[in-house]
């Protein structure tokens, strides 16, 4: 592997971009491909043997792509395929998860909340991350699939992001939560519908910037940190071939999204 390789990240869809902002963030020196399975969307509801099947791919895709290193953006894969892709590639794999522990760090209720896919919520690893902090607080959660809707379409800013994270997210004040966790990368979008309705009664915990900063170790230990010069560049590809997918991936990047969609 050499240096001058970029980073590889992906999701179902578009909400790994979360992810690719705060990697862009701290690693502004970094070529980053992102490819997004908007025509495989959402993982959520999908079995195992599928989101296996289209993450293998989509790995190989990046490795074709030159990547020297994967981030799996997107909790719900994570949790149920980074065992499985681990024994299928040598190349260096980084995951996301929800942010269980610094959210029983903080809690003073000793009550925290999960959104997250019905997917993540279901999987082994989930129950064995849950486990592990059971007895230290409650952990209550809950599937949102509407967000990740939300999202996709951008309808994250909207009034109805706001009802919808509503009816998510008020039984679990109700219940005490002063922690929410954000369990998918989508949700991050919705941060601003999601600090309507927490108010000052619940923090906002997002491990975008923690995924980062792992991934940022990761390279330095291995030697693959691309030295700083110029500013790197970002490429972007989905499944789904059309315009709209750009147009999303665009505005949810920040910035013109240089590379037209392709179909694996
Ligand atoms: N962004 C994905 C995650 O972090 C899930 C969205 C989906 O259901 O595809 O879990």
């Amino acid at each position: 592997m050499q240096r001058q390789q970029p980073i590889g990240i992906f999701d179902s869809g578009v909400g790994g971009l979360s992810i690719g902002r705060a990697i862009r963030e701290a690693l502004p020196y970094e070529d980053l491909v992102y490819f997004a399975d908007i025509e495989f969307s959402p993982y959520g509801v999908k079995c195992t043997e599928v989101i296996n099947q289209r993450c293998e791919y989509i790995v190989n895709f990046l490795l074709k792509q030159g990547c020297k290193v994967i981030v799996i953006a997107c909790n719900t894969a994570t949790v149920n395929s980074i065992k499985y892709l681990r024994t299928q590639f040598a190349i260096p794999i980084i995951g996301v998860e929800p942010g269980i522990k610094p959210a029983a760090l903080q809690s003073k209720t000793g009550i925290i909340g999960i959104l997250a896919t019905e997917k993540t919520l279901q999987s082994a690893s989930y129950a064995q991350l849950t486990a592990k902090f059971s007895k230290q607080v409650n952990i209550l959660s809950r599937a949102c699939p509407k967000f990740v809707t939300l999202v996709e379409s951008l309808q994250h800013n909207s009034d109805q992001a706001v009802t919808v994270a509503e009816q998510y997210i008020n039984p679990l004040l109700a219940a005490g939560c002063d922690q929410i966790i954000l369990g998918c990368t989508h949700f991050s979008f919705l941060r601003s519908a999601i600090e309507k309705v927490l108010g000052t009664e619940a923090a906002i915990i997002d491990t975008a910037i923690a995924v980062a900063k792992q991934l940022e170790n990761r390279l330095y230990e291995l030697n693959l940190l691309r030295p700083g010069e110029i500013n790197g560049e970002a490429w972007f590809f989905s499944s789904a071939v059309n315009a709209s997918a750009i147009d999303v991936m665009s505005k949810l990047w920040g910035d013109e999204v240089h590379r037209s969609a392709v179909r694996l």
